[in-house]
């Protein structure tokens, strides 16, 4: 199979890479090693996944913990844990549940925590979005976004941006914009178009200002609507996962022609819904869509969930099944949901993210300075990160230098991924303190440092 390193790292950190030898040969001893030899031994390997970095033991909080007792603060908890790993109310809320005796619902029933938490998302989300359908995994409520587009449109077409990820189901990985999850598998789903994600750090046409940026991006989308017409919708996420934070008038301008050319627009807050962002949903920073998807932590960090609400005037497919899932209802689920919802409006976990992501930005940003490495810091709210170049001028991207201070980081105790070669990224539980965010900035500051005094992995 020919190996190609930038497709490779689109998504994230891959396990075929010396320096991750590097780290297996000096952290995996004993117990630890014995199971990790388990777990490469019975499952598939991915390069994204298995073989794994190391065996955990716990996932509490902000933190994991691996066999030897080592604790990581966690920077990434695949998006599920915007309340943190196991948190208390949502664990209690899950065995309530389960003493209850009213887990799965068979289809054509329904059970009042279903019920509950759609109601909870139609007083929750923005902009008159009401209906509600829940499923598994995101990748099925993508598919679910897209299946109700093209019903309601009548069209079968797609914009969405190269780069993204929105699932690894066929359709989902048809309108992501990453070859890794759909080279090689053949015919994609048709009719699905890709355009850029505006960029202002690293766009491609040189241009200096976020306007033009944002009218070229738009030009692009433009051109699509008009040579390829008849488009059902146009999918992103609001804010890119590396992350990019498009301006208000990108997604206006959007939604402006999404209108116009009759397409509807879908937003995957998969990862950005539930405060992730320093607003209860992304969203809020720029327009209502037509289809909001949320998966991960509406699953309570606990359980896998996900959904799509839309409004009113798309409830229009009485005739058809759109998302025929067994978990459709499931109420351990939704009762999990309702628990994450309630602890972060309670808890506020959204303002707390917005405050101290504006916190950690300025320190980040202030670590510019003393670092060439640090090219550029992007973000909002708790969602951030930080793309290293190994030339400030060029912004060539330091693939290897974020690998080893990825690893450098892991063994002084947090856990980062990095996306597309270069980018570490910060997305952790929203209920981390300032306390543990300055640890978690020090050590990368630490780690940074060292790699650019030239010491190796
Ligand atoms: C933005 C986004 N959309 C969709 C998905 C797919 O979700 P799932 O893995 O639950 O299918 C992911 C998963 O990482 C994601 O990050």
């Amino acid at each position: 199979m020919k190996r190609n390193k930038r497709i490779e790292r689109e998504q994230g950190d891959v396990n075929t890479t010396v320096n991750r030898r590097e780290y297996w040969k000096r952290n995996l001893k004993g117990e630890s090693k014995r199971w990790f030899d388990e777990d490469k031994k019975y499952f598939l390997h991915q390069s994204l996944s298995t073989p794994v970095l190391n065996v955990l033991s716990r996932a509490q909080g902000v933190y994991i913990e691996d066999l030897t007792g080592k604790k990581y603060i966690d920077m990434h908890g695949n998006g599920v844990h915007n309340a943190g790993f196991n948190n208390p109310a949502v664990v209690e809320a899950v065995k309530k549940q389960l003493e209850e005796h009213m887990t799965f619902c068979p289809r054509r029933y329904t059970n009042i925590p279903a019920i509950e938490l759609a109601r909870k998302l139609a007083e929750i989300t923005p902009g008159g979005l009401c209906r509600s359908l829940f499923c598994p995994g995101g990748s099925e409520a993508i598919e679910m976004a897209l299946m109700l587009a093209k019903q309601v449109t009548g069209r079968f077409k797609t914009i969405s941006f190269w780069d993204s990820f929105h699932g690894a189901g066929p359709a989902a990985a048809s309108v992501g914009g990453e070859e890794h999850f759909s080279g090689g598998f053949g015919p994609m789903v048709p009719g699905a178009f890709h355009v850029e994600f505006p960029n202002y750090y690293r766009n491609p046409w040189g241009f200096t200002s976020e306007e033009d940026v944002d009218a070229e991006c738009l030009r692009q989308i433009e051109l699509v609507l008009k040579r390829a017409p008849e488009m059902a919708a146009i999918i992103g996420e609001p804010i890119s996962a590396t992350p990019v934070v498009p301006s208000r008038r990108y997604w206006q301008g959007v939604k402006e022609l999404c209108e116009h050319y009759g397409a509807l627009l879908i937003f995957d807050e998969i990862i950005e819904g539930f405060g992730r962002t320093g607003k209860l949903f992304a969203c809020e920073h720029f327009v209502t869509p037509d289809i909001l998807v949320l998966g991960k932590s509406l699953g309570g960090g606990l359980l896998p969930f996900a959904g799509i609400v839309t409004h009113e005037r798309y409830n229009v497919c009485q005739h058809r099944s759109v998302g025929h899932y067994t978990h459709e209802k499931n109420a351990l689920c939704s009762a999990a949901a309702l628990a994450e919802i309630g602890y972060i409006l309670e808890h506020k976990l959204h303002e707390h993210a917005a405050e101290l992501g504006g916190y950690t930005m300025k320190r980040l940003t202030d670590l510019k300075d003393k670092h060439p490495l640090i090219g550029h810091v992007a973000g909002l709210g708790l969602h951030i990160g930080i793309d290293l170049v190994s030339d400030p001028q060029t912004k060539a991207r330091a693939v290897d230098e974020a690998e080893v201070i990825m690893f450098k980081c892991l063994e002084k105790g947090l856990s980062a991924k990095t996306i597309e070669g270069n980018v570490l990224t910060l997305r952790p539980a929203l209920v981390i303190t300032r306390e543990e965010m300055d640890r978690a900035i020090d050590i990368i500051d630490e780690a940074i440092g060292e790699v650019e005094a030239g010491k190796k992995y």
